[in-house]
């Protein structure tokens, strides 16, 4: 039988290229930076199937360059960079990597909670420039994590891991969602409040929701507004979640205390972005997700879910099952 053809937009982890190689005619894109939409119309012409990353934008006009198309296997648990309707009009299915990738996303996002809370960063810097004199009574002071309040937006399986490790810090746990979760609510210890009340309440208030129609822009300036001029924000979920300007414009008039952004409205951010200039925000490239262990388990997964819809069997983790009702 002939092999799937397929396209992988990147080079990734071993174990999951190697299952794609091994069972599809598969073209591997070599470099850093994803395909020009351009290339990847031409790249999955004939193609059955594609393996993709958050920064590959799948739209209506990618998808009708690819009559054959079956599958589009995202190499994420986001996928806001697909047009999933689209996608499930013209019967192809979608998948994510959701589930391994939870507890490596949920330690990053502690990891900005303490790093922006203690200003770890700037620490960092202040250290390396030999301008350190003494022991200083108010040098570097920053914010208590251990048992302050932490608002979780978006419960969650990572917001819940998250949670998990702030009963660790004996902290209090506040959570807002579009849907209340009481089983979570008790195991977690967590109570539920109105996005409103949760900012005005929490210390640090820490963002675990998809990027969909009704998160975008979720956190403007009017909901900034609300945060206690002490309190942090956290994003790890995606940029778009919040109104960047507005954060910008709080940070810069120290209307809080500080944030940790692994994601961004646009990535990479430009050189000359204005949050560049501002002490009290850290910055990361996206890593939610990069530890070798879980990068390679959703290599894995990503190259499964392909060959098992390419095979006509049910991916594990399928964003659109209504396509397999057609
Ligand atoms: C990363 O942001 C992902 O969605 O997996
Ligand atoms: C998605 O939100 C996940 O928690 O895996």
């Amino acid at each position: 039988m002939a092999k799937w053809k397929v396209f992988v937009t990147r080079v990734i982890p071993e174990e999951g290229l190697r299952l794609v190689l091994d069972n599809c005619d598969a073209e591997v894109w070599q470099e850093e930076t994803p395909p020009p939409p351009e290339v990847l119309i031409e790249k999955i012409r004939d193609c059955e199937g594609v393996l993709t990353l958050l920064s590959d934008k799948i739209d209506a006009k990618v998808m009708d360059s690819a009559p054959k198309l079956r599958v589009i296997s995202n190499y994420a648990v986001g996928y806001d960079n697909i047009d999933v309707p689209e996608a499930t009009k013209r019967g192809i299915m979608v998948t994510n990597t959701p589930g391994v990738l939870t507890e490596t996303t949920a330690d990053l996002a502690f990891a900005l909670i303490l790093a922006t809370a203690r200003r770890i960063v700037e620490a960092d810097k202040y250290t390396r420039r030999g301008i350190w004199k003494t022991w200083g009574p108010m040098l570097l002071l920053g914010r208590d994590v251990y048992g302050a309040t932490l608002g979780i937006i978006g419960f969650g399986r990572i917001g819940q891991a998250v949670a998990r490790r702030a009963k660790g810090f004996n902290m209090r746990i506040l959570y807002y969602d579009i849907k209340r979760d009481e089983k979570g609510e008790k195991e977690l210890g967590a109570e539920y409040r109105d996005l409103h009340s949760l900012l005005k309440e929490a210390d640090i208030v820490t963002i675990h929701t998809p990027l969909t129609s009704q998160t975008y822009h979720m956190m403007g300036e009017k909901e900034l507004s609300l945060m206690k001029p002490t309190a942090i924000l956290v994003n790890t979920a995606r940029g778009a979640v919040v109104d960047q300007r507005a954060l910008y414009k709080v940070l810069k008039e120290k209307r809080i205390f500080g944030a940790g952004l692994d994601v961004y409205e646009k990535e990479p951010i430009d050189k000359d972005d204005p949050l560049i200039e501002l002490d009290n925000v850290v910055l990361l490239p996206h890593i939610g997700s990069a530890s070798v262990e879980t990068r390679t388990k959703m290599a894995i997964i990503a190259a499964e879910n392909l060959l098992l819809a390419l095979r006509g069997e049910r991916p594990h983790y399928l964003v659109n099952p209504e396509v397999l009702q057609k």
